[in-house]
């Protein structure tokens, strides 16, 4: 009987959908069945979005508060494989893919089985990844891989570009200056390349060796300065998020999170960089790689 594999993901702009049929092809093509499955929301965040509706997701990323999945179907009770498909949003797991991955119906296929994880972000991923590895930790799931594909543009052009894209639905060219958001289209193609791997590893049974092989195709990279600003950014977005889920009238609170962002990000994160690249980088070497260490693998 031929393996199964369920390749599971949301995606609002599309991008996640064309990740997911480049990496599986090359899997249905060496004969396995993939069962691909898009979930949606029962209140779907209207894409593109709203600048006023955007931050307001904020305080439920970054606290785990989850929203009803519409109703889907899994033909299978078990699989070889399950493929999970999601992308951060303020530094967290987004909403649907928090959903999704505390979705009964989910969980229950996890269980025992081997799981590939694989995320399109800007560039801020690692706490997004940190809490979602533990999510499928907690069920007993085997997480065996994991591929984060990032917007390599410098931070603060990608910034500007992204907001383009969400607000205005066009994965294009801001003013024809600036490059296009998102992973680059030839970076999608490429992902067959992660495809194969696992196509390989298929045909083995054996996944112990899948996250080396991943990582010598390049399927995850940390980037230092990233990493720094990201670690401390976690901190304060958990903060901000605590003090507007208190408030009554959130907006005021969510308008000045909006600004605190573009200041943190212009502003005090070079100002943290240089000071970090002084009085922090030259001494702790070790420890950074440690850290890198953390991000890259699997638990
Ligand atoms: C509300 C919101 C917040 C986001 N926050 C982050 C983030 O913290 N880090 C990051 O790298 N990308 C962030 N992104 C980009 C997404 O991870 C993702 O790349 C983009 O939304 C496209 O995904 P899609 O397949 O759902 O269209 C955010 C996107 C949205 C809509």
């Amino acid at each position: 009987m031929s393996k199964k594999v369920l390749a599971i993901y949301y995606t609002q702009s599309g991008q996640m959908g064309e990740i997911i049929d480049s990496l599986t092809q090359p899997i249905i093509d060496a004969g396995y069945l993939v069962e691909k499955v898009a979930i949606k929301m029962v209140n779907s965040y209207n894409f593109p979005w709203k600048g006023s509706t955007f931050f307001s997701v904020m305080p439920d990323c970054v606290l785990s508060v989850p929203a009803e999945i519409q109703p889907f179907t899994l033909k299978e009770s078990k699989y070889d494989l399950i493929i999970i498909g999601y992308q951060p949003w303020f530094l967290s797991p987004s909403i649907p893919s928090n959903s999704l991955i505390n979705h009964p119906d989910l969980v229950k296929v996890l269980a025992g089985t081997p799981v590939v994880t694989i995320s399109a972000a800007r560039n801020m991923w690692l706490n997004a990844f940190e809490r979602f590895r533990k999510s499928i930790q907690n069920t007993s799931a085997k997480l065996v891989g994991n591929i984060a594909l990032v917007d390599r543009h410098l931070n603060p052009i990608s910034f500007i570009t992204i907001f383009y894209w969400m607000l205005t639905g066009k994965k294009e060219r801001y003013l024809n200056i600036f490059p296009k958001p998102g992973i680059d289209e030839q970076e999608i193609i490429d992902v067959a390349k992660f495809g194969r791997t696992i196509t390989g590893h298929m045909e083995l049974n054996y996944w112990d060796s899948l996250q080396d092989a991943f990582m010598n195709q390049n399927a995850v990279n940390i980037n230092y300065p990233l990493m720094f600003i990201e670690g401390k950014a976690k901190i304060i977005f958990a903060v901000w998020a605590k003090i507007i889920a208190k408030r009554k009238n959130k907006a005021p609170w969510i308008a000045a999170f909006k600004y605190y962002l573009f200041v943190a990000l212009f502003v005090g994160a070079p100002i943290l960089l240089i000071l970090d690249m002084i009085f922090i980088k030259p001494f702790f070497g070790q420890r950074i790689e440690a850290k890198k260490n953390y991000y890259l693998q699997l638990n």
